[in-house]
Order: structure tokens, then sequence, then C-alpha cells
């Protein structure tokens, strides 16, 4: 009797040392356990309106995104405003440098026209338009651009998003990211409870992965250079990975199997399948 329940129990660890060397891989995607990355919708729903604009943004919400990824730059007298480009040209009927205007200038250009003329009136919304329009509804990814064109724009940063956290129920909902390391390591010193990310388009060595793991809490790879590797490699340093800009529902499933933390489209309705 003692020699069968041994056999039992042998065969039983067996059948289970053998189920576990099993790669994830090996296993129908139905019996993973689901993953969900963060949805995180490209400067609002970029694939279906102007980019960066309060249309934009209420589409990306209406789609499902979980947060509205948000590009920010400063005027000429100061005031944070979110755009993508430093320049007026391809996405407004302004010329130039966005520095060289103040905000109430910026605010008179059309926004939305050369995307498609039912946009006419869409504007450049400012940073705390879109904070007290959205932010109570869904995350905020703000992304500093070229941070080093604009000095104290971490601070300008700090200063809205104190304020707008001094009224605003939904403290944890606000995460920040750049290419600029150092400005997110300054940023991280003036606000060390909101979150901070570095954006990466090349590959990384794990000298560089370890000073970004001192302050920042997730590091953006370009959806092209993420690999598997890359991406244990950003998790053993404790940081999670978002990635960019993934248009297509394929690449989109794989990232999900992949268990990445999560992921930037124009399409926030893409993830639904
Ligand atoms: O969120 C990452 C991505 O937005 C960075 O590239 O040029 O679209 O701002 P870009
Ligand atoms: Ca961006």
């Amino acid at each position: 009797m003692t020699a069968f329940f041994l056999i039992i129990v042998i065969t039983m660890l067996v059948l289970f040392a053998l189920y576990a060397k099993r790669s994830k891989s090996d296993f129908p995607e139905s019996l993973i356990m689901q993953h969900s990355p963060i949805k995180i919708g490209h400067r609002g729903a970029s694939g279906y309106c102007p980019e960066n604009t309060m249309a934009s943004y209420k589409k990306a919400i209406e789609l499902g995104a979980d947060f509205l990824e948000v590009d920010i730059h400063l005027s000429k007298d100061d005031v944070l405003v979110v755009h993508h480009d430093p320049t007026l040209d391809r996405t407004t009927n302004g010329k130039g440098n966005l520095r060289d205007y103040t905000a109430a200038e910026l605010k008179e250009l059309d926004a939305g026209s050369w995307y498609h003329s039912r946009y006419k009136n869409e504007r450049i919304p400012l940073l705390r338009e879109v904070l007290e329009n959205f932010g109570s509804e869904v995350g905020i990814l703000i992304e500093l651009k070229h941070p080093s064109a604009y000095p104290g724009i971490e601070e300008k940063l700090a200063e809205e998003l104190g304020k707008f956290q001094e009224c605003s129920t939904s403290k944890n909902k606000i995460m920040v990211h750049s290419f600029d390391m150092e400005s997110m390591k300054r940023f991280h010193q003036l606000m060390p409870d909101i979150q901070v990310g570095v954006l990466i388009k090349r590959r990384i060595n794990d000298q560089k992965l370890k000073e970004i793991a001192e302050f920042a809490s997730f590091l953006n790879p370009k959806q092209t250079i993420l690999s598997t590797k890359l991406q244990m490699r950003i998790q053993k340093h404790g940081m999670k990975v978002f990635t960019w800009t993934v248009n297509n529902k394929k690449q989109i499933h794989m990232f999900k199997m992949m268990q990445v933390d999560g992921i930037i489209s124009d399409f926030p309705d893409y993830f639904l399948d």
C-alpha cells in the first residue's frame, strides 16, 4: 500500500515537473492568464482625430484609453502648452517656432483643419485645460518635448501639477516621461511622488539601465527595439515597460502576450480584440 502510494506521488511529481518545464509559448493563448497592459492613447486618439487636441482626448476616452499621452512645450510667456512639434506649421495654420508665441497668440490658431475641416475649431490646449477636463476621468502621461530648449520647464510642470493635485482626487494617475534622462532626474527630485520614465529608441547598456533605475519607474522603448530580452533586463532593474507607438492589432496582441506593462497607440480601440 505504501509502495503504491509512493509510486502515485512520484508520478505526480514527474508530471508536474514536465508541465512546469514547458515554455509559456507552448500553451494555447486561452490558457494563459489574460494580461491587460495599460492602454495609452498616443496624442489622444490621433488615428481618428487631429493629434493633441481636446477632440482627440475625448475620442481616446470614448474608445477606452486608460491614459492620454500628451506632449508639452513652453510658450513665449512660459505657459505649458500641449503640442507635438517645436514648430507650428505641420498641425496648425501658424508659422515658425511655438516658443515665439504667447499662450494667447497660440490660442488663436486653428489646430484641427489640417486634419479635416470639421475640426476647424480645435485649438492648442493648455496643459492645465487637459488636466482639468480629463484628469479625473483618465490618467495623463505627460511627455516633456526637448526640455533642454526650455530651461526651468521641470519647475513649471511641478508647479502646475502641484496646483492640480491639491484639488484632485486622482493623485496616482499622472506620469511623466521624456527622452531626456537628465530632465527626468531633475523632475523626480522636484516631485518624487510622481512616477517618471525615460524613452529610448536605441540599445541601452546595463550601466545606463542602472543609472535610470535610480530615479525612474519605467523605461519606454520604441516597439522596434523591444524584445523579451530587453523587457526582462528592464524589469530586472525594477522598472516597468511601456512601448510605443504600436498601431497594428497583431503587434498589440503580441505585446499583450509578452506582458508588457503599457502600450502606447494612436488607436485605443485596437486593444479590444
Ligand atoms: O510616447 C512615446 C512617443 O510619443 C514618443 O514619440 O514623437 O510620438 O512624441 P513622439
Ligand atoms: Ca509623445
